[in-house]
């Protein structure tokens, strides 16, 4: 009956940002497990590899068509003097981060750890480090959630380009995804998140460039996933993933649908399952450009933007490139700080949380099992905000933080917020309501 269910649920599609994932729920972490994630929030990203070294960002070797070997002599200059798995999660820390995801190996194949599959890695390189343990350990140590970032995508393979010409270099591509895959999820201890990229089949062969007589050279788009007879085979991928890390929470982007939706840049809103916007915080590549520390999100839109998202439900991934030598730019390690400085403050409207309105008007809530928490991002004119009514009855309303009392009335309709004004002129006012 399983092998039936498996096989009818293997056919089934869906489509999500980044193409086409297979829906497959038997895979899927149960609600409870996937609670602290759920309640975290607010994670750190971290964009590093050789790419840092060249500072053109992480798609450097790719869009300049760099050869692959001329691009892997940057692994000579790999030394990462400044590198210390410590300092990035101290920086997560001191942002109020509950999580971190750091890649392991992007597109361009260079392995940030120990690997047995080749010797494209980090300790075959001046650094001679497994920067990977050294994360994952500091993490550990600090009670810092641990995610991996892993691309199933490799540009130094054909096969990548042209999955049926190059069918065995293909599989020698998957072959790695499953080493490698194996080597992180055995070797670091307990891994919480997983965070794959470039895993779907609408990427193989990057959308296709293909040959016919007529028409000539054309692509086959995205919207028209690879159906050739090569196959990374995510249930079976992911198979593997739950037999030895049982409780890490995947995500979409191996082409199994995945415990939950990632939204990349824009964000789009709510969704019916749980959801992770990433960006960026500065408005140039993920990884690390000179450029990066001068195109930085205010702390105000930082700020804006976590509240939307966790109105919504979601979670924000924001993501720095270190620079070549592994330091975070020290201003976006300040920017971060006044995040954290936010989060020690009115954290409590934020982690283990649950969106609950969300006006673009002017802000939304987010509540618990006795409190409304409303973030007031833009004051209405008059003063005044009208919620949902709720069962339970509101014993105060108060400016969070504060004694100070906002004018509430609840009736079975509403609730209508009355008198509310921004003297200090912040980002946020965030009311508590008290329930009982
Ligand atoms: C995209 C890009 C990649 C980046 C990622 C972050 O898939 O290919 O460079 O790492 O998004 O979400």
């Amino acid at each position: 009956m399983r092998k039936y269910f498996l096989i009818l649920s293997l056919i089934i599609v869906a489509h999500n940002s980044f193409g086409q994932v297979v829906v497959d729920s038997s895979l899927l972490l149960s609600q409870k497990d996937i609670q602290w994630w759920k309640g975290a929030k607010f994670g750190l990203f971290i964009h590093f590899g050789l790419y840092s070294v060249l500072g053109q960002g992480e798609w450097a070797m790719f869009e300049r068509r760099m050869d692959t070997s001329e691009y892997g002599k940057l692994k000579d200059s790999f030394t990462v003097s400044k590198f210390s798995g410590k300092n990035w999660v101290d920086v997560a820390k001191q942002a109020g981060c509950k999580y971190m995801v750091v890649t392991s190996r992007h597109h361009d194949g260079f392995s940030l750890f120990n690997t047995s599959f080749g010797n494209y890695n980090s300790m075959n390189t001046p650094a001679k480090k497994d920067l990977i343990k050294e994360y994952v350990d500091a993490a550990h140590n600090a009670g810092m959630k641990v995610g991996i970032y892993y691309s199933p995508l490799d540009w130094r393979y054909p096969g990548f380009f042209f999955p049926d010409l190059y069918y065995s270099n293909a599989l020698e591509m998957k072959k790695q995804t499953y080493t490698q895959v194996r080597e992180l999820l055995s070797n670091y201890g307990k891994i919480d998140i997983l965070w794959y990229d470039g895993g779907e089949d609408s990427w193989l062969g990057f959308a296709g460039l293909m040959w016919d007589g007529g028409k000539g050279w054309y692509t086959r788009g995205m919207d028209k996933p690879y159906r050739g007879k090569f196959s990374w085979e995510p249930i079976k991928l992911n198979t593997m993933v739950r037999e030895l890390q049982p409780k890490v929470v995947i995500n979409p982007r191996s082409g199994w649908m995945g415990d939950f939706n990632t939204q990349e840049v824009r964000l789009r809103g709510r969704e019916n399952r749980p959801w992770e916007l990433c960006t960026n915080l500065s408005n140039a590549a993920w990884g690390w450009t000179p450029s990066a520390k001068d195109n930085m999100m205010t702390l105000d839109s930082c700020i804006r933007l976590l509240v939307a998202v966790v109105c919504q439900d979601g979670n924000l991934l924001l993501n720095v490139g270190p620079k070549a030598d592994g330091e975070i730019e020290p201003a976006q390690v300040q920017r971060l700080k006044e995040m954290g400085d936010f989060l020690s403050k009115y954290g409590e409207s934020i982690y283990n949380t649950r969106g609950g309105v969300w006006d673009a008007n002017w802000g939304g809530t987010t509540f618990t099992d006795n409190e409304i928490y409303v973030h007031v991002l833009r004051v209405p004119t008059n003063g005044r905000i009208i919620l949902p009514s709720v069962s339970k009855k509101i014993t105060s309303v108060k400016y969070l933080g504060t004694n100070v009392n906002v004018g509430f009335k609840q009736s079975e309709g509403d609730i209508v917020l009355d008198g509310i004004s921004n003297k200090e002129n912040k980002t946020d006012i965030i009311l508590k309501a008290t329930l009982k």
